[in-house]
């Protein structure tokens, strides 16, 4: 498997990346729902913990892919993308990135704002607080958290939508290009006679 993007395809590292940031990204956001509803003992604080580490861990993922995304380059439109399409596809994508940046940056806020207890990133080393404890920043922090979140969840079902879309109504390269070559194939275009 070729590991740089081509001119037709995402190479290793751009999908491995992609998709672990999109699971993560998922998993994370259903503990972050849960976990308010927990009782608020020291018993459950390993919850939030794992929370805050694996969305420290996606904050650094997203700064790598960034830097790949500059050094690798990305495959042009598949054949045939009308121009509004594309241009449509790259502005939600920009703002997915915006999203997934600024998530996991206010949760830090949130935390740091907060005055919590130190937060050790799964247990090993202490994280840095952003700022001084901050009440109606921490509020603010936390109304950013939750609602980004959901922007994003609302960007996302259009994208994989759109994805969907092109494997299978259009029947082009666009899904399959950000999978393992042979993972799956693009269904046969049906005989319009
Ligand atoms: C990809 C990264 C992240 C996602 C998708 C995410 C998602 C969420 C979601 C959906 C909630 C529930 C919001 C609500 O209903 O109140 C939440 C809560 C929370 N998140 Fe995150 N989060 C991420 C990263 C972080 C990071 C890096 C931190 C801190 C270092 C953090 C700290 C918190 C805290 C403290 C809460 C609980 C707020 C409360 O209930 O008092 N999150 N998160
Ligand atoms: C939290 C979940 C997700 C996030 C944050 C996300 C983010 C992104 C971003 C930022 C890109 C643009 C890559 C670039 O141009 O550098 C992208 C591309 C892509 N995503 Fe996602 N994605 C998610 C979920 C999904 C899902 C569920 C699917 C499929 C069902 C999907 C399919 C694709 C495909 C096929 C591309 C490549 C588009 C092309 O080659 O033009 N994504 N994704």
């Amino acid at each position: 498997m070729s590991l740089k993007n081509t001119v037709d395809r995402w190479g290793g590292v751009s999908q491995c990346l992609h998709w672990t940031i999109a699971a993560l990204i998922l998993l994370i956001g259903l503990v972050g729902l849960v976990m308010g509803e927990l009782p608020r003992s020291p018993k459950y604080f390993w919850v939030y913990t794992a929370h805050k580490s694996l969305g420290l861990a996606v904050l650094a993922l997203v700064v790598v892919r960034i830097g790949w995304r500059v050094y690798a380059g990305a495959p042009r439109p598949v054949p045939g993308t009308p121009r509004w399409q594309a241009l449509l596809a790259a502005a939600t994508h920009g703002a997915i990135y915006l999203l997934i940046l600024a998530i996991p940056m206010s949760g830090w806020m949130l935390d740091s704002a907060s005055g919590l207890r130190p937060l050790r990133w799964f247990g090993l080393v202490e994280v840095p607080k952003l700022v001084a404890p901050d009440e109606a920043l921490a509020a603010n922090a936390h109304g950013a958290h939750e609602w980004l979140f959901w922007l994003l969840m609302a960007l996302v079902v259009a994208h994989a939508g759109a994805a969907l879309y092109h494997h299978f109504i259009q029947r082009d390269q666009t899904l399959a290009r950000m999978l393992p070559r042979g993972w799956i194939a693009v269904p046969p275009k049906q005989d319009s006679r």
